[in-house]
């Protein structure tokens, strides 16, 4: 297994397979353009994405740079062989790279597998939060 940085639309596409829903061209090309975004690709040999991550550097006058985990998905087929683990591991080895002050993810308090996921990568617990949201449903 290889982890690689996403550098082309055709690449964010061809991992639509692990995302909530179907991707967009315009949207996967908004994504590569935009400063502090990043998804990163675990390939197999045969060039199968088997799972990915994506990060977003958020910035604060009194915290500098801190990279929020967005999402992390492995293919069901291919789940409890430690590309998860990896693959959270090579994020935040990557944000440490850029200089970030830390690196945090939020979490349905009831995903066994994505808890044990974090905590095998070394991220200590921080406390429970409550999310609340706005619905837009806008073109863009
Ligand atoms: C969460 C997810 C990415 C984990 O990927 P994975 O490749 O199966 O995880 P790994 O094999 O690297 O496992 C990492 C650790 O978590 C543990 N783990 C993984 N799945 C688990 C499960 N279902 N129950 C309990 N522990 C689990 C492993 O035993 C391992 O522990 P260890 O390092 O101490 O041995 C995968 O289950 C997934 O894609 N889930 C759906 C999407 C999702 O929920 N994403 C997270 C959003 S916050």
């Amino acid at each position: 297994m290889e982890i690689r940085q996403a550098t082309t639309v055709a690449e964010l596409l061809a991992a639509e397979h692990l995302y909530d829903g179907p991707a967009r061209e315009d949207w996967a090309a908004r994504f590569l353009a935009a400063a502090g975004h990043l998804m990163l690709i675990a390939y197999e040999e045969d060039g199968f994405p088997a799972g990915f991550v994506s990060g977003i550097e958020m910035l604060h006058p009194d915290k500098g740079a801190e990279m929020c985990l967005y999402e992390l998905s492995v293919d069901e087929s291919r789940r409890r062989r430690g590309i998860g683990r990896a693959l959270t591991e090579a994020l935040v080895a990557e944000a440490r790279a850029r200089g970030c002050q830390g690196a945090w993810v939020p979490v349905d308090t009831d995903n066994e597998a994505a808890l044990a996921t974090y905590r095998s990568a070394g991220a200590a617990d921080e406390g429970g939060f409550a999310m609340l949201g706005w619905t837009f449903g806008g073109d863009d």
